[in-house]
């Protein structure tokens, strides 16, 4: 099976949505790291109560950026994934360090990409009038948030919506499209080629739509 590692800053409900697709028998996958930037993130205890091995390394012992994440990658690479999951991994990664991994990594962003790439964006999509919003799961290029996406998933906007009840709305959404994307990578369905993603070996002209 796939031997995935997750890089995870916070809460991981995605990655418990990972693990519960797993449970069910929808994705077969193995989870070889759970490796995360802060002590207090509730998915290194997620990790723990699964059985998954965690990975902890914290930005402030090392003096640049760069140290930072050839560390980190090279700890990573150690347990030997096939694929890198960002699933709300909140730090932006050096391009050396990412480069071998283009290809074998994917973020979820909560936006429909190219829209509203980094933070708050909940927010913009609100003060913009946008009628919808959504999640996007995409491949990790040296680009911030930038790299081809795979599959994405609609939330309608509507009246009285704010930051939270969007992002509440949105949450289950993107549990399900990770789970989607990544057994569809497990089945060995997508490639990132020179000519963009393969979906079933066919160029995919539009993210798929869940
Ligand atoms: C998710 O909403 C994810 O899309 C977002 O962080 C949240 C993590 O939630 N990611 C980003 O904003 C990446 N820039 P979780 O820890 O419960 O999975």
């Amino acid at each position: 099976p796939l031997r995935i590692a997750v890089l995870a800053s916070g809460r991981g409900s995605n990655f418990a949505a990972l693990l519960a697709a797993r449970e069910r028998g929808e994705l077969s996958a193995d989870f070889v790291l759970l490796a995360s930037d802060k002590p207090d993130a509730a998915a290194l205890q997620l990790a723990r109560m699964a059985g998954v091995p965690t990975l902890l390394l914290e930005p402030h012992d090392y003096a640049e950026r760069r140290d930072y994440d050839a560390a980190l990658f090279e700890r990573i690479a150690a347990s030997k994934p096939d694929v890198l999951v960002l699933a709300g991994f909140m730090r932006i990664i050096d391009g050396d360090a990412l480069k071998p991994w283009v290809g074998r990594m994917i973020n979820i962003h909560p936006s429909l990409l190219p829209k509203y790439r980094g933070l708050h964006t909940h927010r913009r999509a609100l003060k913009a009038g946008d009628t919808e919003h959504g999640a996007s799961v995409h491949y990790v290029t040296a680009e911030l948030d930038g790299g081809p996406v795979i599959a994405q998933t609609v939330l309608p906007i509507e009246a009285g919506d704010d930051e939270n009840t969007l992002a509440t709305k949105l949450l289950p959404l993107e549990h399900q499209l990770l789970a989607a994307v990544v057994s569809l990578i497990a089945d060995d369905r997508l490639a990132l080629t020179d000519n963009g993603i393969a979906f079933d070996s066919e160029p995919l002209r539009k993210p798929l739509r869940w």
